[in-house]
């Protein structure tokens, strides 16, 4: 099923300046760039992004980061992009994550993990609309 899916390139990884290596990894597996941005989120909007997490004792902590340095937001465009995406992301902890994916190969700390893809449909049509609106987003 032809799907989309949300992705966030976290601040830990353009400050190392990795956006173009997780991005082709996107791109060879399949998945299609049909939107795109690079923006520095207010604690504000973090705070909107995430708010399915607000009563986590890692909130703050979570909306402190992803407010350090930019992020680049993306539209992934492919079959079952989701799952996908989530595969090729690994487990949100990268002491857990699989060889040969993103996180396991670029994560820092379960915090600081590079990467975020949305979980199911309904989260990828909230995180999709949070950011991009129809005009933003190509073919
Ligand atoms: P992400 O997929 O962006 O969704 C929520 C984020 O919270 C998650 O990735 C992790 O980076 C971060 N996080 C921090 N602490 C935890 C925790 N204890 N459990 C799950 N996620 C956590």
């Amino acid at each position: 099923m032809l799907q989309r899916t949300f992705s966030i390139i976290k601040p830990d990884a353009t400050e190392r300046n990795l956006e173009g290596a997780i991005l082709d990894r996107i791109q060879k597996a399949g998945l299609r760039v049909v939107a795109m941005k690079k923006i520095h989120l207010t604690r504000a909007q973090a705070e909107g992004f995430y708010h399915v997490h607000k009563e986590r004792p890692f909130f703050g902590s979570l909306v402190e980061f992803m407010c350090s340095g930019p992020v680049v937001c993306s539209v992934l465009e492919g079959e079952d992009a989701i799952a996908k995406y989530r595969e090729l992301m690994g487990a949100t902890n990268p002491a857990n994550a699989a060889e040969g994916t993103l996180r396991k190969d670029f994560a820092v700390s379960l915090e600081a993990n590079s990467v975020h893809g949305s979980d199911a449909p309904e989260t990828a049509a909230f995180e999709i609309c949070y950011f991009f609106n129809a005009l933003e987003i190509t073919g």
